[in-house]
């Protein structure tokens, strides 16, 4: 068993916000892999590669130095708001869908987990795929208007021009894409406690979460 959290759900179900608030409490780290995939998205996109490419969009992901330990840095430059701009997310789900992309970017997820002893990993694929072996999958769900909502409130506090409908449509568009790919799609274990954060107080998800982490490893902390 890997002393890991696995954090899987589609956007705006409330991954960050919980990871954080469970990493806090056990004192661990956590691991974006969204962000990873974007990041890998954007070097596409600065290379001039088609999206579509299967094997250019591998060679740029292989290549990629990406590093989340303070910020997001994307071969030395600070990225952290370009990568969540319409450009990469209008294209990271193509780009993620891509077999030979997702090899690198998975490698380097359990690269990280065993540096770091284990941490909160949040996703579409952790525990499913990644680390099948997790200590605790948690898949998380809300109601579309609440992910909507959610993530309309990400694109005001980025300063960036918001549309619901247009929030809402590529919503729908990214989990469509994301949930019917062939490799890994996005899923919830069967061993997943799958959840629901539409109604439930995300202090609550984070308190059983916990609970679960330290039953499963016998954690103190
Ligand atoms: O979590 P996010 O919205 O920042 O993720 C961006 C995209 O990255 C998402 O639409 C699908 C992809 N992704 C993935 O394919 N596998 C993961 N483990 C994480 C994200």
């Amino acid at each position: 068993m890997k002393r890991v959290v696995a954090i899987d759900g589609p956007s705006g179900a409330g991954k960050s916000t919980v990871a954080r608030g469970v990493a806090d409490v056990l004192g661990s780290s956590v691991l974006d892999t969204g962000a990873m995939y974007r990041s890998a998205t954007l070097a596409v996109l600065h290379r001039g590669v088609d999206p579509e490419d299967a094997e250019a969009c591998a060679d740029v992901a292989r290549a990629a130095d990406i590093d989340l330990r303070d910020g997001i840095r994307l071969d030395g430059r600070d990225v952290t708001t370009e990568i969540r701009g319409p450009a990469v997310t209008a294209a990271v789900s193509t780009v993620s869908a891509h077999p030979g992309v997702r090899a690198v970017l998975v490698a380097r997820q359990r690269e990280w987990a065993d540096a770091h002893g284990g941490g909160v990993i949040e996703g579409r694929d952790i525990g499913t795929v990644v680390f099948p072996d997790a200590a605790v999958k948690v898949f998380l769900t809300a109601s579309d208007a609440e992910r909507a909502r959610r993530r309309q409130r990400d694109e005001v506090a980025a300063a960036r021009e918001v549309d619901v409908e247009r929030v809402r449509e590529d919503l729908d568009r990214r989990d469509r894409l994301d949930s019917t790919r062939k490799t890994s799609p996005l899923q919830a274990a069967v061993d997943a406690w799958v959840v629901d954060t539409t109604e439930l107080a995300i202090p609550e998800v984070v308190a059983e979460i916990v609970e679960r982490y330290r039953a499963a490893t016998g954690a103190q902390t």
